[in-house]
């Protein structure tokens, strides 16, 4: 037992002058590795008489756990200091991950940006919409194809999830007395099969002026300043007569090619024109519908696909890139 007091001494000396891993290994291996002191006392078990063995392997045993926690917490302590010290200043650094904003939203804000400098006030209304406001407020007759199951998603009691954003064209006149400027950003859904260039939810942006003697040309004009000022001052527009419930009379938008300028190639398959939307004069109609005075105000609406603007402006080709949220395609932006 004296001798374990003296051995105990030793070791801790040994321990606190242990300062790093290759002396711990080393004070290991003398002491408590297999060819060490402690193995050596076991050892000596064998010359005692035998009815001392037991007594002694206890207290060799009691020895050799003590010394083990001792070594443990020590090595623990060095690893720790050694940690501390071995930071290597000329190591490269982690790049931390960046966030960012989403392609859609980055074009979202040009678009917003711009209208909002033409004097547009930004408005918005429910992705859960009511059959009324989404179609019979905007002269959609009820056998109109666009009301079918097979285009429209339906929820219960008359709601749908709105398949435009022109409703909230509706709910800014109930609510607001022209004049009126806004534009209304947000999400549509449609019954649509996801391909390369349909998702069945996506992005638009409606436009509603609404004044004393707005015309056609004013249509015209905002919208050729608009598209100067995403695409560059040297886009041209035209305007292609169409039909839409809403506006009499109707056009769809086209801005020349922004690729080719117009001289034409694959992007706008060879006809110099890119679609960008469609637009016209708010139906009389649709403003009688929400108490106007059709003698005293007119107005000029428009509704502009978000994405289609985003694939052009990134070159993007498949919409459905934009909601896979794959970090490898989000992180280009
Ligand atoms: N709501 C139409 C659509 O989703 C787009 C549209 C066309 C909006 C003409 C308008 C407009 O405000 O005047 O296809």
């Amino acid at each position: 037992m004296n001798d374990h007091q003296s051995l105990r001494a030793e070791f801790a000396k040994a321990l606190a002058a242990a300062a790093d891993r290759d002396a711990l290994a080393a004070l290991h291996a003398g002491w408590l590795g297999r060819k060490g002191r402690l193995q050596e006392l076991f050892k000596q078990m064998k010359e005692l008489p035998g009815p001392d063995r037991p007594a002694f392997g206890a207290a060799v045993n009691v020895l050799k756990e003590e010394l083990e926690a001792a070594f443990m917490a020590r090595q623990e302590a060095v690893r720790q200091a050694e940690g501390v010290r071995a930071v290597d200043l000329s190591l490269p650094g982690h790049a931390p991950a960046q966030g960012g904003l989403h392609p859609l939203q980055q074009v979202l804000d040009r678009i917003t940006g711009i209208f909002t400098r033409m004097g547009f006030a930004v408005e918005d209304g429910p992705e859960v919409e009511t059959e009324h406001h989404n179609f019979d407020m905007l002269n959609t007759p009820f056998w109109h194809p666009a009301r079918m199951d097979s285009d429209s998603l339906y929820l219960v009691q008359g709601h749908m999830l709105r398949t435009e954003t022109s409703p909230v064209q509706v709910r800014v006149m109930q609510e607001v007395a022209p004049p009126l400027r806004i534009i209304a950003p947000g999400r549509v859904y449609r019954n649509d099969k996801p391909d390369a260039s349909h998702s069945p939810m996506f992005m638009q942006v409606e436009g509603l002026y609404v004044d004393h003697g707005v015309t056609f040309s004013d249509l015209k004009g905002t919208l050729l300043e608009f598209y100067r000022r995403m695409f560059g001052p040297q886009v041209k527009i035209r305007f292609r007569p169409h039909y839409f419930p809403f506006t009499e009379p109707s056009a769809e938008v086209d801005v020349s090619c922004i690729f080719c300028q117009g001289a034409g190639c694959r992007v706008c398959k060879h006809s110099g024109w890119l679609e960008m939307g469609g637009s016209g004069m708010v139906d009389p109609k649709v403003l009688e519908g929400v108490g106007l005075d059709t003698e005293e105000w007119t107005g000029f609406a428009f509704g502009l696909g978000v994405e289609r603007m985003a694939m052009l402006l990134y070159g993007v080709d498949d919409i459905r890139l934009f909601y896979e949220n794959d970090w490898r395609f989000l992180e280009q932006f």
